[in-house]
């Protein structure tokens, strides 16, 4: 599966983003080596930290069903239509580094083009223990 069945399936997950404080709507689809893909959305809460990213939604909930390699992710967010790239924060990178080679693909889509980034591009020298 290739960014252009990814990105659709990114955007899908966004329609249900629960983001009432920020209304800054994320979506992703995150694909397994097996071909499996997970659909994750942003979720926000009242008390502001415990807000869970689209990325690390669609992290755990496959981890949780017991994946554990990935290939590619597909990210895409902003307020009403996408108009800029959403580029994962630092703390999805860091999960996503727990999980997946530097050549893990992360593919953004701003609403006119895509642009795909590695893992290792994104979080060069990586801690994990
Ligand atoms: N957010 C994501 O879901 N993914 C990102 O890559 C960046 C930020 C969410 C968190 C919060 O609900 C909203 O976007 C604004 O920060």
């Amino acid at each position: 599966m290739d960014k252009n069945e990814l990105i659709p399936l990114a955007l899908e997950a966004r329609e249900n983003s629960y983001s009432p404080y920020s209304s800054f709507r994320v979506g992703a689809a995150l694909l397994t080596k097996g071909g499996k893909v997970y659909k994750g959305c942003n979720i926000e809460n009242g008390a502001f930290s415990p807000t869970n990213c689209a990325e690390r939604t669609a992290f755990f909930s496959a981890i949780a069903e017991g994946e554990r390699e990935f290939s590619a992710i597909a990210v895409v967010g902003g307020k009403d239509e996408i108009k800029n790239f959403c580029p994962p924060c630092g703390v999805c990178r860091q999960v996503m580094s727990e999980f997946c080679d530097e050549d893990f693909k992360i593919h953004l889509y701003n609403g006119e083009e895509a642009k795909t980034y590695t893992l290792g591009e994104l979080l060069p020298e990586g801690f994990n223990l």
